[in-house]
């Protein structure tokens, strides 16, 4: 047996793999992976030393199978691999997409089902994923589950209505982040300062200001309050920022995020009662 099976391995299938051997939570012979075409699967089997296979047989032959397919393809391949579910198995959805209710009714209840919701910094570590068991998950399956995540980064327990906001507080939010390191960038290249030198300066601001959040007990108004100087120049940009309604309109992207993953777990309900 297997400890993982990967059905899928692109961007998110990649940094979870990557993540996990890293932290040596497995050798690469205990995973097992199939993806769409053999270039893919020969690929990270050359990278990591994986086993490759098909979906049936990751299916069959892993104890922990994680769906890393896109979400238009979560219906077909689970459809394909519901003959070799079983209730020692644990299904984990990595797809805003679908609720446990909806995963649980796909897979015929079958197996245990989880879902996780990681992010791109995974790639490097530093990925933050929340995750929501059913109710009768046993201790054991949740403690494996989120030490597996854990590998990747953080990892965060939350009731199920929350994952909507997980999702838009750290799934989504890596493109915000990088939309405004991006602004801040052009802003730089606007006085003629080269794109690298820009760059650089606000990669290591974004990364030593996260750092310094995480290692202080501070709230934001006050760590805000640490770079500002009366009549300085800080506070002016500050005020731009709030004239120009800057929280208002991350409250707005936010709420949009959310609703989005409410209407996407809608629209998958409704097709897979279909
Ligand atoms: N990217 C993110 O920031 C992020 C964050 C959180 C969660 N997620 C979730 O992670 C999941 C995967 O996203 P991604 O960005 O990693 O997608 P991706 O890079 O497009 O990878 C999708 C993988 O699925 C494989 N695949 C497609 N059809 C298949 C089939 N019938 N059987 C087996 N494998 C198949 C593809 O194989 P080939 O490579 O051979 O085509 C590819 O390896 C999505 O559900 C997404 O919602 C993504």
């Amino acid at each position: 047996m297997f400890k993982l099976g990967l059905i899928g391995c692109g961007n998110m299938g990649e940094a979870i793999i990557s993540g996990l051997l890293k932290a040596k939570w497995s050798t690469p012979e205990e995973i097992i992976i199939s993806t769409k075409t053999s270039a893919r699967s020969d690929k990270i089997k050359h990278a990591y030393g994986v086993v490759v296979s098909t979906n049936a047989e990751v299916a069959q032959k892993a104890a922990i199978i994680i769906l890393a397919v896109k979400p238009n393809m979560y219906r077909e391949v689970i459809q394909e691999i519901v003959p070799f579910l079983d209730e020692t198995k644990v299904l984990v959805s990595i797809t805003p997409s679908f609720s446990l209710e909806t995963l649980r009714h796909l897979s015929g209840g079958k197996a245990q089902v989880v879902r996780a919701m990681p992010n791109t910094p995974a790639k490097v570590g530093f990925g933050m994923t929340g995750v929501t068991f059913e109710k009768e998950t046993s201790q054991d399956t949740r403690q494996e589950i989120l030490t597996m995540f854990s590998c990747l980064g953080k990892v965060l327990e939350v009731p199920e209505d929350m994952m909507k906001v997980v999702g838009s507080l750290s799934g989504s939010a890596p493109a915000f982040i990088e939309l405004f390191m991006k602004a801040m960038v052009d802003a730089g290249v606007s006085y003629g300062m080269s794109p690298e030198d820009a760059h650089l300066l606000v990669v290591q601001t974004v990364l030593g200001t996260a750092q310094l959040a995480a290692s202080t007990q501070k709230p934001f108004a006050s760590m805000i309050d640490d770079v500002c100087s009366k009549g300085g120049s800080t506070i002016r940009g500050i005020s731009s920022l709030k004239e120009n309604q800057f929280e208002e309109m991350i409250h707005r992207a936010v709420e949009k995020t959310t609703e989005r993953f409410i209407e996407m777990n809608q629209e998958s309900k409704v097709f897979s009662e279909k």
